[in-house]
């Protein structure tokens, strides 16, 4: 790798750039992080800046030995060594490998974290969801070649302390479920038992729920553990600002899953009082949040909506009881057609507010943030839709 060649590609940093940096003064990895602003996303460019570091990666050749769907779209991969006679490290649930393989005449490399038990040293497992233009989980979906890959040493170390003192809230979006699948895994297999497990798993979709028998199994056996499953709906800031509302004030906050979810989440929990020691983000980087000041106070409600509807309904009501007519639009409402017209407007825009709430009761599996939306705002302007029509009550 010369110093023109990118090292991280989500961000475009270059190695000369990321060597000029320590040069400058940026030694550790937080500080190349933050003056490069390489590894604020997939963070698979990670070990490459430890790297640069300093830090030696070793690469393990392995191979697929056992693929098995765990929801849609979603399969747990068990590579074991090429060299069969070759063991794992016990990881911690949290913790993550590197897997690189030659795709294309390129190699490409991601991160997954690990999601069997964290006494396993026979196999690596990880739970892989294919994205639609995803050049990696495309490849390794294609079941038509053996596959090789190498992999990396354990990676992170932040990890879910599953024999903590203290009560561990995990926030977990997408295959983010990965390290607490490794975790309730281990929780089952050495018999343990902590001062509660709280998961809260936010996923697009039912069918996108990975491993949900098994999940819900280990947790009727171990009544400490609990499954909170919110689908289609993105946990808001109000569920956040509760949560943190009934829980002691050592809890240990877990965030995990795609980065916006991760960000959302950091920037909320802080804003509602939780220190950032208390939150402990999995993925080797800083979060992005962290790179800006956190918001002083508790997120509300945008409200403003309500307020200029309500304004408006105010309005039509006072210049109704006032007789605040304007002859104009009075003479217009006379006119025959102009009722039709108007009276086929307001039938079809409530027809159309009635589209959310039908949507909510049978679609259930879909998000409807963006319906939930244009529902509202439509709101807002009801009464004039309705002034148009008639000035007067009884027809509007
Ligand atoms: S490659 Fe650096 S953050 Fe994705």
């Amino acid at each position: 790798m010369d110093d023109n060649s990118i090292v991280c590609h989500c961000i475009g940093v270059t190695q000369g750039r990321l060597k000029q940096a320590i040069t400058q003064g940026a030694t550790n990895f937080e500080q190349l992080v933050l003056a490069t602003e390489a590894c604020t996303q997939c963070g698979s460019c990670a070990p490459y800046l430890h790297e640069l570091l300093g830090k030696k990666i070793n690469w393990t050749t392995v191979e697929i030995s056992q693929i098995k769907s765990v929801a849609t779209d979603i399969k747990a991969f068990k590579l074991i060594a090429k060299n069969k006679k070759s063991q794992f490290d016990a990881h911690q649930p949290g913790q993550y490998i590197l897997v690189k393989a030659y795709i294309n005449e390129q190699w490409v490399t991601r991160p997954y974290a690990l999601s069997a038990a964290r006494s396993t040293t026979t196999y690596r497992e990880i739970i892989v969801r294919k994205k639609p233009k995803g050049l990696f989980t495309q490849w390794l979906f294609d079941g038509a070649e053996v596959k090789t890959m190498q992999i990396t040493d354990l990676q992170g170390t932040v990890y879910i302390d599953i024999t903590s003192k203290y009560k561990s809230f995990c926030f977990s979006g997408g295959t983010g479920i990965t390290p607490i699948i490794s975790a309730c895994r281990s929780i089952k297999q050495e018999k343990l038992s902590n001062a509660g497990f709280q998961i809260d798993y936010s996923v697009s979709e039912a069918s996108h729920i990975a491993c949900k028998q098994e999940l819900q199994r280990i947790i009727k056996q171990h009544p400490f553990i609990s499954l909170n499953m919110r689908v289609g709906q993105r946990i808001s800031l109000v569920d956040i600002a509760d949560i943190v509302r009934a829980h002691d004030s050592d809890m240990q906050y877990y965030v995990i899953g795609p980065n916006q979810f991760e960000n959302y989440v950091y920037k909320a929990l802080l804003s509602c009082g939780v220190t950032e020691n208390a939150i402990n983000n999995l993925k080797e980087k800083p979060l992005t949040a962290k790179l800006q000041p956190p918001p002083k106070t508790v997120p509300s409600v945008n409200r403003s909506y309500t307020y200029i509807g309500m304004l408006l309904f105010w309005i039509f009501l006072i210049q109704e009881w006032f007789n605040l007519k304007i002859p104009m639009v009075e003479a217009l409402q006379e006119d025959e057609s102009y009722k039709r017209w108007t009276g086929f407007i307001v039938l079809s825009f409530i027809a159309f507010q009635w589209y959310y709430p039908i949507k909510q009761i049978f679609s259930f599996k879909e998000n409807l943030f963006y319906w939930r939306k244009i529902h509202k705002y439509n709101g807002v302007i009801a009464p004039i839709i309705l002034y148009v029509h008639s000035t007067s009550i009884g027809y509007a």
